[in-house]
């Protein structure tokens, strides 16, 4: 299967969707540490960098990580902190790295129009294959607040081996975009068996928009039973095809912010870049033509059933289920809220103080009384 020179050719719009997740992520996790007096020093990789820009002259991954660090500017410069930009691309079986040079050509020009960078900033060049290099890199990758970034067109890194020393590590968050739908092609075949193990059966029923579901739910498999790393997925619709991102961490601040992020670009799925279950015809759909239950509807409904069997009864209970299953406060606080106005629920402050702010920063937790 050969890859798509995508650097060749403008962008499409699921490439600008993945790109703008990645660095939607980059300014919600570039402040997380820069506010954090302790922390000195930040490190983001992009694995598969590309050369800066498309043929329009649209900014890729590097660019916007750089974008995104200017927008930070005032509080990195005030707190001192370094930050490291490990950026590789290569190109396989070519003698002249074209897009590596292209690279650093790109930002080098960047950085000569943002002369401030030099009192925090360095960046690592790499042009070699990601695999080995990933390797390499690991003990950086677990000594520093980490945000990894692996672009690459096709599969390999959701292999056992990468997901292995990803789940160790410790405050590393990553973004893997993953090639979903070659499975549905390609699944049973020897070098796809190798990366993840996907039954035919489960492969020919599972309906094509959920494949990327399908890959993440596998990947989740192989986790220890024990682990803190939580996935969560964003299929991405490119023509025919179905990409996706695995975004994963261990904190429950980054699960916040992804997931924020997520459903901001997808209020009705925060899940994909288009309606992966169909739920703009159920939503129009009345009780009478056999109404089906959007995916917003099916988790206040379960949450509320949850609530009365009494199976939670704290803020920071709520919010756990509400992150577990993929949702953002404010669909529980909806449903947190209809329960108090209709007597069935009490809770003493004005607000239900559902958000992560309240429950893991100052630490506010607080108790729901459910109605017999
Ligand atoms: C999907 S593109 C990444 C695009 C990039 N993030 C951007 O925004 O432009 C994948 C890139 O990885 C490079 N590449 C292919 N095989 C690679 C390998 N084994 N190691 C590192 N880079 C590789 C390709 O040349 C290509 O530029």
């Amino acid at each position: 299967m050969s890859s798509k020179n995508i650097h060749k050719e403008p962008f499409d719009k699921g490439t600008i969707s993945k790109l703008e997740i990645f660095e939607d992520y980059a300014q919600a996790w570039i402040p997380t540490f820069v506010m954090q007096s302790h922390v000195k020093e930040i490190h983001i990789f992009d694995f598969f960098a590309g050369p800066g820009f498309d043929a329009a002259n649209i900014p890729g991954s590097p660019i916007r990580i750089l974008r995104k660090i200017n927008q930070h500017l005032g509080h990195i410069l005030a707190s001192k902190t370094k930050i490291v930009l490990h950026l590789n691309e290569y190109e396989p079986l070519k003698k002249k790295q074209r897009k590596f040079d292209l690279l650093k050509e790109n930002c080098q020009h960047f950085l000569d129009n943002n002369p401030k960078f030099k009192y925090f900033l360095s960046i690592n060049y790499h042009n070699e294959s990601a695999d080995a290099l990933f390797f390499r890199l690991l003990p950086i990758i677990d000594k520093y607040p980490s945000l990894v970034y692996l672009d690459q067109n096709g599969v390999k890194f959701i292999s056992q081996d990468y997901i292995t020393r990803l789940e160790k590590l410790k405050t590393l968050d990553f973004l893997y975009f993953v090639s979903s739908s070659f499975f549905k092609r390609y699944g049973t075949t020897e070098e796809f068996r190798k990366v993840l193990e996907i039954d035919i059966c489960e492969l020919e029923k599972e309906e094509y928009r959920n494949i990327h579901r399908l890959v993440l739910n596998k990947i989740k498999t192989r986790l220890p039973q024990k682990t803190d790393l939580k996935l969560f997925p964003f299929s991405i619709k490119k023509n025919a095809n179905i990409y996706g991102i695995v975004f994963g961490a261990k904190s429950y601040a980054a699960v916040d912010k992804f997931l924020s992020i997520a459903w901001k670009r997808n209020h009705l799925n925060g899940e994909a870049n288009f309606d992966i279950d169909e739920d703009s015809i159920k939503k129009q759909n009345s009780l009478f033509d056999g109404k089906s239950m959007t995916k917003i509807e099916k988790f206040q409904i379960d949450l509320e059933k949850k609530l009365r069997e009494k199976k939670m009864n704290t803020n920071k209970a709520v919010l756990l289920y509400t992150y577990e299953n993929g949702h953002i406060p404010k669909h529980a606080v909806e449903v947190l809220k209809k329960l108090k106005k209709e007597g069935k629920l009490h809770y003493e402050s004005k607000s239900p103080y559902l958000t992560y702010e309240n429950v893991f920063r100052r630490n506010k937790i607080i108790e729901y009384k459910i109605e017999n």
